[in-house]
């Protein structure tokens, strides 16, 4: 594993988006040991000031020199400008950590969510963050592929509309006012409005499967972060008028029968998860209690009577996810890879 200075110099391409920001609250929540932090962004946002902690960061247009002298570079932008800047920040010494998808499958690119495989790091020094639905997809379901194996998963996201950044965010606000004032759904960013409606993943449709890109990314990332070409996944990703956090509605088909209680203790030691599962009050995993969050929230755990069973134990399970993809789908988890690479 490329080990990182104990306090390295970092550089945040796409400061300013709604990742980028995200970014600078969590490495100043974290006590990320970071000797300096250079914000960078496109020309539009060149001397916008960002808030750092105590201090605040000045935001500088990206160039070709933006590297130098820099150990550790989270790229939050593009594809496009990852694929021209990426290799411009490796060359110049640094350890990129991307979160788009330019990289994800590339078989010479790790794709990490630390708690599943930090032993996949190796010593890359281009590591890449796997798309948000599926970062949070794998967290929730780690603790049971590894205690007793997944078969087959059926999932439908609910997204966030900042999932689409912080365009998509600035959307929901204004169709909101446009609903309350009565007036015509005026959509600009997004093909549908994102207010008092749910549509299909805003993502090209594949003409031939019906398939949308997210779809696709979920089950081709789900595979390579588990080393599981073989697992089975189907996917319906949705767009919902929710500002922030992806829930996700699971079926999974296990390899063996498994009891309520196996799961349950499985989930309960698994890292980066929180069981939200109380029938009584009833209380279950919510955007609103997810965001701003660290952990992938895990609730509605219960059998799928539909499959076989052998008294209490069941092959289909179903439960229902929820975690901030601003967060752990995004800039938490691209720190968490960072901070494995720290010394010590
Ligand atoms: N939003 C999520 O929940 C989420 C989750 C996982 C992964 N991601 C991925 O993370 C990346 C960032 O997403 P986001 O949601 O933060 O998008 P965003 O809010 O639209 O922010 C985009 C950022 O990229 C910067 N940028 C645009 N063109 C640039 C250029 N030519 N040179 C340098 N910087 C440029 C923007 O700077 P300006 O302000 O100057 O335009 C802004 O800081 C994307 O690849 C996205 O797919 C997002």
């Amino acid at each position: 594993m490329p080990t990182l200075p104990a306090n390295p110099t970092v550089a945040i391409v796409g400061a300013t988006g709604a990742v980028g920001v995200e970014m600078l609250a969590i490495l100043a929540q974290r006590g990320f040991p970071a000797a300096s932090v250079r914000a960078l962004a496109s020309e539009r946002s060149a001397g916008t000031r960002l808030p750092f902690g105590p201090e605040e960061l000045t935001v500088e247009a990206l160039g070709p020199g933006s590297f130098e002298g820099i150990d550790l570079a989270f790229f939050c932008a593009s594809g496009a400008v990852a694929r021209e800047y990426a290799p411009v920040a490796v060359d110049a010494g640094a350890v990129v950590i991307d979160n788009s998808s330019a990289y994800r499958m590339d078989p010479a690119v790790p794709l990490i969510v630390p708690e599943v495989n930090a032993h996949a790091i190796g010593d890359a020094g281009l590591i890449a963050n796997p798309n948000c639905s599926t970062i949070i997809l794998v967290t929730a379901l780690d603790a049971i592929e590894r205690a007793v194996g997944i078969e087959r998963i059926v999932v439908s996201t609910y997204q966030a509309v900042s999932g689409a950044g912080a365009p998509g965010l600035e959307e929901l606000e204004r169709l909101t006012a446009q609903a309350a004032a009565g007036a015509e759904l005026a959509p600009e960013f997004f093909p549908f409005p994102c207010v008092h409606n749910v549509f299909c993943h805003e993502t090209p449709t594949d003409p031939a499967t019906g398939r949308n890109v997210e779809e696709q990314k979920m089950i081709e990332e789900a595979r390579k972060i588990w080393s599981r070409p073989d697992l089975k996944v189907a996917p319906t990703c949705v767009r919902v008028p929710v500002p922030r956090a992806h829930a996700e509605s699971v079926n999974v088909t296990l390899r063996a029968s498994a009891t309520e209680a196996d799961l349950r203790a499985a989930l309960a030691d698994a890292a980066g998860v929180r069981i939200v599962d109380d029938r009584t009050t009833p209380r279950f995993p919510m955007p609103v209690d997810a965001s701003g969050g660290d952990d992938v929230l895990v609730g509605r755990l219960r059998p799928d009577d539909s499959q076989p069973s052998d008294g209490p134990a069941f092959i289909g399970w179903e439960l229902f996810c929820c975690g901030d993809q601003l967060r752990k789908g995004a800039a938490l988890n691209a720190v968490q890879i960072a901070e494995r690479m720290l010394p010590g």
